[in-house]
């Protein structure tokens, strides 16, 4: 299947090339390295019915992907929210694993006693995250409740070490309330709209808002695509060099945690684990299904022994690996959909995507990534630890074939350009070597 003579092969049709080493750190460095943590973001709510082994598969793959532990959002109406927690705080503590809770604001109202009482619940499990021997508590926002978290310390014996996500506040509003808390999570993880790359503002924003005893909980996330017309979003922020930009970006911060968002997410695209069919929210499943993202996971021990060890200088520790993503079908300058470019954004998504392949590889030494897109061939030096391309997908679709030092994997082809009826798939597919 895959060609034997690579020496006359041409470079060719390459948008975009990155190799070698991220740039300098930055001023930003966080002072403390001693503790670092990456964990992350599970939908408890999207698992009425799950089982005990269910949780334990899902922490063995996230320890295979030296994630540190999951912050378990919870929603406060779903019935099955204790039985679940209940099970993943046993499967944790028999794995070793660290889990905490965040609150989920956005799903509906929560009351003090209630919020009190499941920390009170878990916090002496041996899988509960302490900080400074308090139980840590998150939010996905809910900044209105800053004099309720102060009532919920003095309901939980011991206290609590609160890293909420208030986003919504911006870096400075958070810096503004931070006598209220014990650090910061920033959700932002995304290109904004209109941008078809992720800087890292907001992350300088909050290290600059938080006092020095206040930690920071950056977000880093793969990708981005929803279209759920019951829950009125339908967005893309631009991915195409989003996995890659992020950890570079985390070694120019050197944040004191992370967390990745999401672990089970499927609906907004941005799930890390294997595709989990009871867990796909109902009208996703065109994009989610045959959609796997798992080889994201396979870049994540030495993105992540990296950043524990206070370097940008990737060590890999086992084999080599490449991983590419895609779009199955060039979206072109289709509207069809009515997806836009970001959350909250005016233009049609596909002014923020380009119809690439997206190229990762993690390299003890030089090696030669290949791609065959169609009838064209693609052939990268790399010389290790890390080399970034994007490559243009065929203008009539084709075959999609990655290969590392001539070890092949084949991918779900390309299909041809989109009639202005079809619906606008904007997530990816991830392929892996090996
Ligand atoms: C604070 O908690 C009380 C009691 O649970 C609740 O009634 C109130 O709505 C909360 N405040 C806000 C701003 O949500």
């Amino acid at each position: 299947m895959w060609p034997s003579s690579w020496a006359a092969l041409l470079l060719l049709c390459l948008t975009h090339i990155t190799l070698g080493r991220p740039s300098a750190p930055s001023k930003m460095q966080r002072r403390d390295d001693s503790d670092r943590k990456v964990f992350a973001h599970y939908m408890v709510g999207l698992t009425s019915g799950q089982t005990a082994s269910k949780w334990a598969l899902d922490i063995s793959e996230a320890q295979t992907a030296s994630i540190d532990g999951f912050a378990l959002n919870c929603g406060p109406a779903d019935s099955w929210t204790y039985d679940q927690l209940t099970l993943a705080y046993a499967a944790a503590s028999e794995a070793g694993f660290l889990l905490f809770i965040s609150f989920d604001f956005a799903a509906g109202d929560w009351d003090v006693s209630s919020v009190a009482g499941t920390i009170s619940t878990y916090k002496d499990s041996s899988a509960q995250w302490t900080q400074d021997g308090r139980p840590v508590v998150s939010t996905f926002e809910g900044p209105s409740w800053v004099d309720n978290w102060t009532t919920v310390r003095g309901q939980v014996d011991g206290g609590i070490w609160l890293i909420p996500d208030w986003s919504s506040l911006g870096a400075a509003g958070v810096g503004n309330v931070q006598g209220s808390i014990d650090g910061a999570f920033n959700w932002e993880s995304w290109p904004l709209a209109g941008q078809t790359s992720k800087n890292t503002d907001a992350d300088v924003g909050y290290v600059n808002a938080l006092g020095s005893d206040k930690k920071y909980m950056m977000g880093v996330s793969p990708y981005f695509f929803t279209d759920l017309p019951a829950y009125g979003k339908n967005w893309y922020s631009s991915s195409e060099t989003l996995w890659y930009d992020r950890w570079m970006q985390v070694f120019d911060i050197m944040p004191d945690f992370i967390q990745i968002i999401s672990w089970n997410d499927f609906g907004e695209s941005h799930y890390i684990s294997d595709i989990e069919d009871s867990q796909i929210v109902s009208g996703a499943e065109w994009y989610v299904q045959n959609h796997p993202h798992a080889a994201f996971r396979l870049t994540l021990p030495y993105f992540i022994a990296a950043y524990k060890a206070g370097t940008k200088d990737i060590t890999p520790p086992t084999g080599d690996v490449a991983i590419a993503w895609y779009k199955t079908v060039a979206v072109g300058d289709r509207a069809a959909g009515g997806a836009v470019w970001g959350q909250g954004g005016t233009e049609p998504a596909y002014s923020g995507a380009s119809d690439v392949v997206s190229v990762l590889a993690i390299t003890g030494s030089s090696g030669v990534v290949a791609l065959q897109l169609g009838d064209t061939k693609h052939s990268v030096d790399v010389a290790g630890p890390v080399a970034f391309f994007t490559a243009g997908m065929p203008a009539g679709g084709g075959q999609v074939i990655l290969s590392l030092n001539g070890e092949p994997a084949e991918g779900p082809a390309i299909g041809t350009a989109l009639s202005s009826s079809d619906s606008v798939d904007f997530n990816s597919v991830v392929i892996s070597v090996p």
